[in-house]
């Protein structure tokens, strides 16, 4: 793999719109010189992202997260740097040639390396003479060739330990293939965690094999029907979901993504060419799978088993996506069945023509809550309307509640004024505004922050910045007026997109440089503005500033430094003869 250099990141980066990229993603509406939309790298319900064409930065008023175009692809994908560059070259229709992109390389790499291995052994076990009745299992469920290869599915063999022989063989420290979950220990040494099972391979979100699913296939009893891998470094099960890096290409495009709770679901989806479809894995959906769901599309249509527990499990997913502001609709299956009996039993059209007809999460809740409730008494009448009434209080979806109230006034003949005044009152929801300076801010940071707000428009005042200012008084200010001044150095100018890329990682700077930006001062200053600034920063120094050096002076080890300080030392009492 190449490595990209500044030039190219440039032209890639501006031969894009940060508007209409980020538009691909999330709804933006424009207001004032800024667009707005909902902050996708936090849990929100109000549009307190702003982006602005003029700086192709954005910015959140909520959480801080702020950068550039590269930045949020690469937030916003789960992506690394080089792959967010590829995505944006794609949208410019820049050929970008980077040769294959190396897998990134961390600490857990080993881990990766041996997931990587094992899916690969399984893989060719099926394949070998030895698969042959494991293929007749899946072959039985209609399950292909084709379909084995795409998911990749493998068999663990009778023997309990080949795949610890073939891991070991490559030198693999014991310990770590201990808490790879794929090997164990007892009495007769080591062995495999998985065999006699057919093993489902579970990527992360970027497409990396980081655990197994292993099911029995030959009538086994009192034994589980599949056995996950146990959480590792790289597999935390709440982080990611089945499917996820293969389906959300379709769900972008469809705007509309599918929630299962079994992967063969999901697979059996695909046979029929249903591709936008995840699974959940047996677990309730976490905060930070919701999140992720939210970011794939925006109609979420939950498909879980027509059972009781598929049908609890849609109510607690729905819970978890109200909860940020999603309202997922519901396709409600036949008691009994998940949908890749569904599939088998039915046939593709007919599934298509359910999914085409989900109905809206609230519907499920008046059905779901009337379940062994006796409807003629008016004592089980009133705890059904108080469950409902409960339910539509978690709702953001106002036209929804309003439907709902209407049903249940004409089902129990009840005046819907009535019903609307028992919903607890709506917290009010908090009109949008750009947050102000606060009064609290004394005259130094307010001198700091609008200095950097000017120098990150005009050179000039950056110039200004490098001949009067030693030292400003806040440590993230400081930083963060250090790297505008290297910018500037670097690139003759200041592009405030462009610096994002010099800021790379670093959080709290992105965030103090969002917080900057987000003063939204006005466009001309005057000379006389930027030397009162200055002046503040100045006395700050002149007065605090001896001390912070005397204090750095005295723990710096390195003998330059020492020396610069001391220098910087000498000025400063220079400047204060001259100012007293
Ligand atoms: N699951 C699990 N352990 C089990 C049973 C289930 O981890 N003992 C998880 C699996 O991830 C599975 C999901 O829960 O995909 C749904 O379970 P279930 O409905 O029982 O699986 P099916 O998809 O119906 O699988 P199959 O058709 O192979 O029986
Ligand atoms: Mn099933």
């Amino acid at each position: 793999m190449r490595i990209m250099n500044r030039d190219e990141i440039d032209h890639i980066r501006s031969s894009v719109d940060i508007v209409d990229v980020v538009s691909r993603y999330i709804p933006l509406v424009p207001k004032g010189r800024n667009y707005f939309g909902v902050c996708p790298f936090h849990d929100d319900k109000n549009p307190s992202m702003s982006v602005s064409r003029e700086k192709q930065i954005y910015t959140c008023f909520s959480c801080g997260a702020t950068g550039n175009v590269i930045k949020f692809v690469e937030d916003y994908e789960n992506v690394s740097f080089i792959e967010a560059m590829k995505i944006l070259a794609g949208i410019a229709g820049i050929s970008l040639d980077l040769g294959e992109i190396k897998k990134q390389t961390s600490s857990n790499h080993v881990l990766y390396d041996i997931y990587d291995l094992s899916f690969k052994f399984y893989r060719n076990n099926i394949s070998s003479a030895l698969g042959k009745k494991a293929k007749a299992y899946l072959k039985n469920r209609d399950i292909d060739e084709s379909i084995i290869k795409e998911f990749g599915i493998g068999l663990a063999l009778k023997d309990h330990d080949t795949l610890f022989q073939l891991l070991s063989g490559k030198k693999y420290d014991l310990n770590v293939l201990m808490k790879s979950g794929l090997v164990s220990r007892n009495d007769m040494g080591y062995v495999d965690i998985y065999y006699n099972r057919i093993m489902f391979p579970l990527w992360d979100i970027s497409g990396r094999v980081v655990g197994f699913s292993g099911r029995i296939f030959n009538g086994e009893q009192d034994v589980s029907k599949y056995v996950n891998t146990r959480e590792t470094e790289i597999f935390k099960k709440g982080e990611l979901l089945y499917n996820y890096h293969r389906a959300k290409e379709e769900a972008r495009k469809e705007n509309k993504v599918i929630i299962m709770e079994g992967f063969m679901d999901v697979i059996r989806a695909h046979t029929i060419g249903i591709k936008n479809v995840i699974a959940m894995m047996g677990t309730a959906v976490t905060k930070d799978q919701a999140l992720l769901i939210k970011r794939m599309a925006r109609d979420i249509i939950l498909c879980f088993d027509g059972d009781e527990a598929g049908q609890k499990a849609t109510i607690s997913c729905a819970e978890e996506l109200l909860k940020i502001g999603v309202t997922p609709k519901v396709v409600a299956l036949e008691s009994g069945m998940d949908p890749d009996e569904y599939i088998q039993k039915y046939g593709k059209e007919r599934f298509i023509g359910l999914l085409e007809n989900p109905i809206n999460i609230m519907d499920f809740k008046l059905s779901y809550f009337k379940k062994h409730k006796d409807l003629s008494s008016d004592q089980d009448v009133s705890k059904y309307i108080h469950d409902i009434l409960g339910e539509l209080n978690k709702m953001d979806d106002e036209i929804l509640r309003e439907l709902t109230i209407h049903k249940m006034s004409e089902e129990f003949g009840l005046d819907p004024e009535f019903l609307k005044s028992k919903l607890i009152e709506q917290p009010v929801k908090p009109v949008y505004k750009p947050p102000k300076v606060s009064k609290k801010l004394d005259k130094y940071d307010k001198a700091q922050m609008y200095l950097l707000y000017y120098m990150l428009k005009n050179k000039e005042v950056i110039q200004v910045y490098d001949r009067e200012i030693p030292y400003m008084p806040t440590e993230r200010y400081r930083n963060l007026a250090f790297h505008i001044s290297y910018y500037y150095k670097m690139n003759g100018d200041i592009v405030v997109a462009g610096l994002v890329d010099q800021l790379g990682s670093q959080d709290e700077l992105l965030k103090t440089l969002g917080e900057i930006e987000q003063l939204g001062l006005k466009d001309d200053y005057t000379l006389k503005e930027i030397e009162d600034y200055i002046r503040v920063i100045q006395e700050y120094d002149i007065k605090n500033g001896q001390a912070e050096l005397e204090r750095k002076l005295k723990e710096e080890r390195d003998m330059n430094e020492k020396v610069r300080i001391a220098n910087e030392m000498i000025a400063l009492k220079v400047r204060r003869e001259q100012y007293d």
